[in-house]
């Protein structure tokens, strides 16, 4: 029997088709998988060879190139000593039910189209807001990651402050940022073209309600006009320093701006009650971000935008259009909604699903899992005599040192553990030195896996 043609008829080509490629996701999402590195695409030219061709190369052959030479060329950001970036580590029953959703090709914008999926959705958001203690009327979607999260939040809060003040619809907006924020907060104030003032964070990276005021106070009453929104971090990306929420929370609500926490990475840590207290005056947030694929053990790409006022999100997304009247808005819970998007996988699933599964302690049990190993690592790094920690870590980042390297040196030492499949560890910088940074999500990590990475440091 051809499995290539027709292509959507389940013949028996379709059915070997289906099971390799089952197989082959539940090997992946139960395998320890080896880190893996980047290869040219000169040589993957060569290995895979032409793959889309007029008659199709066949089911067996993709997959074969697939498995043997491109999924190879990728890292596994699972990989217990991936520590660049901020890695992720999807449970096994969030990567699986990935592909149940995937296959149900739910329409995730509309009520009317995606009401189960949704309403599961919005169970998963539910928790978030209430571990961050926002009011039960908060609501919002998931979207594909941190800087879309960023971006619609802060459009919801122009769109606030014009409402209110009509007279400034042709005026540049600003908002207000701690230099620590992450660099999508500036890539969408460009987008939105308004200005960002930025405020200095302390030497710890910390965004304090003080440094906020004295920004304030340094700009002009004109710039203050045009202010709509202070953004704070809730685990920055660099060190994992939460910012002072309650400070800059009462500071926003004094001068009447949208506060907008970007906990994108550090969010999970909601759930965590050794660190729980760092985030206090998160609750008067405006707008919150956390990426389930970050810490919260769901596949790419996953970001939960939570609104305080979700119709105010509404107002400033909802897109109109004849072919679109059909979708009640002032009744159903409409995803396409509350962010700059329209159609919509329902990536919130994977997370529910997990959820619904494990259960919510399992979740802070995990979370605990990567704060307890990080300190580890700390006590290990201060006990080395090679090694010496930038700063003491508050959330599951370690900034260190290697005493006497070069710049060069920090570069050649992660080429060459990651070739020989040790471990995956860009250098980073900080205050101008460049220094390493290894950031802890994977509950699979252990102290060991740290010590292997300070060993090949000697
Ligand atoms: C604090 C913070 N905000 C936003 C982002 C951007 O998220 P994404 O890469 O999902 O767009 C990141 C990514 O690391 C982050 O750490």
């Amino acid at each position: 029997m051809n499995d290539r043609a027709p292509m959507h008829a389940f013949d028996r080509g379709a059915k070997r088709l289906s099971k390799r490629i089952l197989r082959y996701a539940l090997k992946r999402v139960r395998m320890d998988p080896p880190l893996d590195h980047a290869v040219p695409a000169e040589e993957l030219r060569r290995l895979a060879g032409h793959t889309v061709t007029a008659e199709g190369i066949g089911a067996e052959r993709a997959m074969s190139v697939w498995e043997d030479v491109l999924a190879p060329a990728c890292i596994s950001i699972d990989h217990p000593r991936y520590f660049s970036y901020v890695p992720a580590a999807p449970t096994e029953a969030a990567g699986l039910f990935d592909v149940a959703a995937s296959a149900a090709n739910i329409f995730g914008g509309s009520w009317q189209e995606g009401a189960g999926a949704i309403f599961a959705e919005n169970e998963a958001l539910r928790w978030i807001a209430a571990l961050a203690g926002m009011p039960t009327d908060a609501g919002g979607v998931f979207v594909s990651g941190g800087t879309a999260g960023n971006l619609s939040a802060l459009v919801a809060a122009r769109w606030k402050w014009r409402h209110d003040s009509p007279s400034m619809n042709s005026t540049r907006g600003v908002i207000i940022a701690s230099r620590a924020a992450h660099s999508s907060i500036n890539q969408a104030a460009q987008v939105m073209d308004v200005d960002v003032v930025w405020a200095e964070d302390d030497d710890r990276g910390r965004l304090s309600g003080d440094s906020v005021q004295a920004t304030w106070q340094s700009m002009s009453e004109e710039q203050q006009r045009c202010t709509f929104c202070v953004v704070a971090t809730g685990g920055t990306t660099n060190v994992g320093i939460v910012d002072d929420l309650e400070g800059v929370g009462s500071l926003a609500a004094t001068h009447g701006l949208w506060f907008h926490v970007d906990a994108a990475y550090g969010g999970a840590a909601l759930a965590a009650p050794s660190v729980r207290e760092l985030f206090n005056g998160i609750e008067r947030a405006d707008s919150l971000i956390v990426d389930p694929h970050k810490w919260l053990f769901a596949p790419f790409d996953s970001c939960a935008l939570l609104y305080r006022n979700p119709q105010i999100a509404r107002a400033a997304h909802t897109q109109h259009a004849e072919y679109l009247d059909a979708l009640r808005h002032d009744d159903d819970w409409n995803p396409s909604d509350y962010a700059h998007h329209l159609t919509r996988r329902a990536r919130g699933l994977p997370l529910w699903f997990s959820l619904a599964v494990h259960g919510t302690a399992a979740y802070s049990e995990s979370v605990e899992r990567s704060l307890t190993v990080t300190r580890e690592g700390a006590d290990d790094i201060r006990s080395s005599s090679h090694l010496e920690l930038v700063m003491e870590p508050e959330l599951s980042v370690l900034m260190f040192r290697r005493h006497g390297w070069t710049t060069e040196q920090y570069y050649a030492w992660s080429d060459k553990v990651l070739t020989d499949g040790l471990a995956f560890v860009v250098p980073t910088s900080w205050r101008g030195e460049t220094v390493l940074r290894l950031c802890l999500v994977n509950p699979a990590t252990t102290r060991d896996d740290l010590r292997l990475v300070f060993d090949s440091l000697k």
